[in-house]
């Protein structure tokens, strides 16, 4: 297995993306002390401060076909939860599609990066972020109320590098299930890591706002939530509050 491991970078998405064009296998792992270009979902910035936290990369060539590509992501996010539970103990929860929160705040995100030519996902790279030792005033004033770290948590100080190889080992194995189309296993346990599914939510999409009950996921990763008229939606993308 090849893991590339740098001091600094602009983004692990980018340079997975790149190694992946010079030639370098589906799995190879980017890791890097910081980025300077950190790149979160929807266009935001990734704080990616040197020293403290965990930024990885993993270059892919699935061979699944691009309706399950959001569960690409899910699959993702199990076996990182999995891993920060295992090592941690901390009880790390999912919120949909690919945050994963301690106490309702974010600790760690998931940025999937895809090419996708007619009928098949040409190449993915999906990019984890995870605060690991960061402290309250590593955070910025502005979302100290979403964001937290494993160290706030616990107190304590974790090692990237056992982090790192517990996210390898687990992602490998839910990984070999995706491309084994094994989708429900890896559906089921999102939803048993889930604190989304049976809570009231806000969904903000592209042209309205809906509050409703989040039910479930479906087996290409959209999830299907309840309004208050008794009716169903189906998200795919969009930001996504806990309300109680
Ligand atoms: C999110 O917005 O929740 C996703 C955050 C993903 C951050 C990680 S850090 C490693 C990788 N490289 C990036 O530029 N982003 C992802």
């Amino acid at each position: 297995k090849e893991i590339v491991v740098y001091d600094e970078v602009e983004s692990t998405n980018s340079k997975a993306n790149e190694l992946l064009k010079q030639g370098y296998p589906s799995g190879t792992v980017v890791i890097a002390d910081r980025q300077t270009k950190g790149k979160g979902r929807l266009g935001r910035t990734w704080i990616s401060p040197s020293g403290k936290n965990l930024y990885m990369s993993i270059a892919l060539k699935p061979g699944i076909p691009p309706k399950y590509a959001t569960l690409l992501t899910l699959t993702s996010v199990v076996a990182c939860t999995t891993a920060l539970r295992r090592y941690t103990d901390i009880p790390v929860m999912i919120k949909w599609p690919n945050d994963m929160l301690i106490d309702d705040k974010k600790i760690g995100g998931i940025l999937t990066e895809m090419k996708i030519e007619g009928e098949k996902i040409k190449s993915a790279v999906v990019g984890i972020g995870i605060n690991v030792n960061m402290t309250e005033e590593d955070i910025p004033e502005e979302i100290k109320d979403i964001a937290s770290s494993l160290k706030i948590y616990k107190g304590e100080d974790f090692s990237r590098e056992i982090l790192i190889v517990e996210i390898i080992k687990e992602f490998d194995k839910w990984y070999q299930l995706l491309e084994k189309r094994q989708r429900k296993t890896i559906i089921d346990r999102w939803m048993q890591l889930s604190g989304t599914i049976g809570r009231q939510v806000k969904i903000v999409l592209a042209d309205r706002e809906l509050v409703a009950t989040a039910e479930a996921i479906d087996e290409e990763g959209r999830l299907i939530v309840k309004l208050n008229d008794g009716t169903y939606e189906k998200i795919c993308a969009g930001d996504v509050t806990l309300l109680r």
